[in-house]
């Protein structure tokens, strides 16, 4: 039996780093030296039907964030556009009064919306968010689209490369320990590098099953930038997927089959391609069973054959496309 326990340790550590404990997210280290979290909880409540933001009316995200940091969640993704950083920071106060965990052990994100992005608008949008997370820093700041606009809406004649000064200035300042973006594309990622002194830790853009970002992936592993993938279930889930999102589906008979074989769900085996894609998945739930389920995906490796199945359902198909925004100059994706 001891030799037996042997034997499993060694060959773990022979085959894999990836593989660890359940319910403990393995740390990647950043390119600023800081380190984060391979898996995140989600925190945004999403759109309705008539695609308006769903109200954050009850304390659900709250007790989110409290269910996950018991289920070995280390690492929360926020934003002040989501008006749920008074939940966020509730939920981690909390958890810090009763020793659950203490703050040098949690990874908190936050961005910035496009209405702050004016270069001196950066530091002052940051401190709101503290004040709402009741925290002294974050350990991570994103620009949130790389598209200025005004307190109306109205586009602004801003460019990120200037608001990316301002970042800098946050991060000088110990308010933000890491600094980064969100849906930035290869050619803005690349001006905004070879414009300025300070690197992004990090890029977070959407990366599923039908958006698998081949060409962002490659472009941030060369320059070292991690890679935070949101709306990591796209459209898996029926009752959140689009009349014309290609499969598949969480009853799909290809997905079934790996995930019996491993004695996981669909939704893991998701998770788990993401992970071995080099991705930082951030699923969001308030659903305590499926946020204990979600991060239960380090006790296991994918083999070839499943992840070129995974791979099979790659088709550019991008479930946030915001394209309210296609007029900006800034806007990132395809029109
Ligand atoms: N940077 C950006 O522009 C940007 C854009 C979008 C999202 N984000 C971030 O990324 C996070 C995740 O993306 P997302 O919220 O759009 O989508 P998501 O995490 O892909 O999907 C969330 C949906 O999946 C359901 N779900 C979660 N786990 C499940 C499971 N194991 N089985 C069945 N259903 C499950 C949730 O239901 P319940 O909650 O009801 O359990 C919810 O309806 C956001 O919350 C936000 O923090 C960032
Ligand atoms: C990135 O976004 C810019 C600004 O909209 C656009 O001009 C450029 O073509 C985009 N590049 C890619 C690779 O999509």
């Amino acid at each position: 039996m001891i030799l037996l326990k042997f034997t499993a340790v060694v060959l773990l550590a022979v085959c894999s780093e990836a593989v660890t404990r359940p319910g403990v997210a393995p740390l990647i280290e950043l390119n600023d030296g800081k380190t984060i979290p391979s898996l995140g909880l989600g925190t945004w409540l999403g759109f309705t039907k008539s695609g308006d933001r769903v109200p954050v009316n009850d304390d659900s995200v709250q007790k989110a964030v409290e269910l996950a940091i018991d289920a070995g969640y280390r690492h929360i993704d926020t934003a002040a556009v989501y008006s749920t950083e008074e939940q966020v920071g509730a939920a981690i106060k909390k958890k810090i009064e009763e020793g659950a965990v203490a703050r040098g052990d949690l990874f908190v994100t936050s961005k910035l919306w496009n209405n702050n992005h004016a270069k001196s608008a950066v530091v002052p949008a940051l401190k709101e968010s503290l004040a709402r997370l009741g925290l002294e820093y974050l350990d991570l700041y994103l620009i949130h689209w790389p598209i200025a606009q005004t307190e109306h809406s109205a586009y602004a004649d801003i460019d990120y490369v200037e608001t990316w000064q301002g970042m800098m200035d946050a991060q000088a300042a110990g308010l933000a320990k890491s600094i980064g973006v969100s849906n930035f594309n290869v050619t803005q990622l690349d001006r905004l590098i070879s414009m300025s002194k300070v690197k992004p830790a990090a890029l977070q853009i959407e990366v599923n099953l039908n958006l698998q970002q081949t060409e962002l992936l490659n472009f941030c592993k060369a320059q070292n930038i991690a890679v935070i993938g949101y709306t990591p279930f796209g459209s898996l889930f029926h009752g959140k997927a689009a009349a014309d999102a290609p499969p598949p589906r969480s009853d799909d008979q290809a997905l079934l089959k790996i995930a019996d074989r491993h004695h996981k769900t669909v939704a893991q085996i998701n998770l788990r391609y993401l992970i071995e894609l080099g991705v930082i998945p951030i699923p969001k739930s308030v659903t305590k069973k499926r946020i204990e389920a979600n991060i239960e995906v380090f006790d296991f490796q994918l083999n070839q054959q499943e992840r070129d199945v995974l791979k099979s359902f790659d088709k550019n198909y991008r479930t946030i496309a915001v394209t309210q925004w296609k007029d900006s100059p800034y806007y990132p994706f395809n029109k």
